[in-house]
């Protein structure tokens, strides 16, 4: 089962930029392409590299290693050296707020975590 987990506020993620967020032991990308937020996992699918500390140009994320692409809104990865797409996750937002959905487990550890919108 998900929850919805209030990750961040929608100021710290303008349009054209990525966040690195942590839910209890899940990271988690945050992307906004023009207003629309996306999350995906922060882990390259080729090798251990935080997706957050890429490229986003417009719904295509550059990993900052060694340049393999990811479309955020869906996770395809979208050119070699990665082959697996990368987790995404359900986003909403609400009341000036980034709220993704995630598992039960990491939704409890959250601490202090509002319930759901
Ligand atoms: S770690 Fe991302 S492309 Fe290699």
């Amino acid at each position: 089962m998900s929850d919805f987990v209030r990750v961040a506020v929608l100021e710290e993620v303008p349009p054209g930029t990525l966040l690195g967020v942590e839910v209890g032991e899940e990271r988690i990308c945050l992307a906004n392409v023009e207003g629309e937020v996306y999350a995906l996992a922060d882990n390259c699918t080729h090798q251990e590299f935080p997706l957050s500390a890429g490229i986003l140009e417009e719904d295509q994320l550059e990993c900052g290693w060694h340049g393999a692409r990811f479309d955020v809104t869906d996770g395809r990865a979208l050119c070699l050296p990665a082959m697996r797409p990368v987790k995404t996750y359900e986003v909403r937002l609400d009341d000036g707020a980034v709220w993704v959905a995630v598992s039960g487990a990491a939704a409890g550890a959250a601490p202090g975590a509002p319930s759901a919108p």
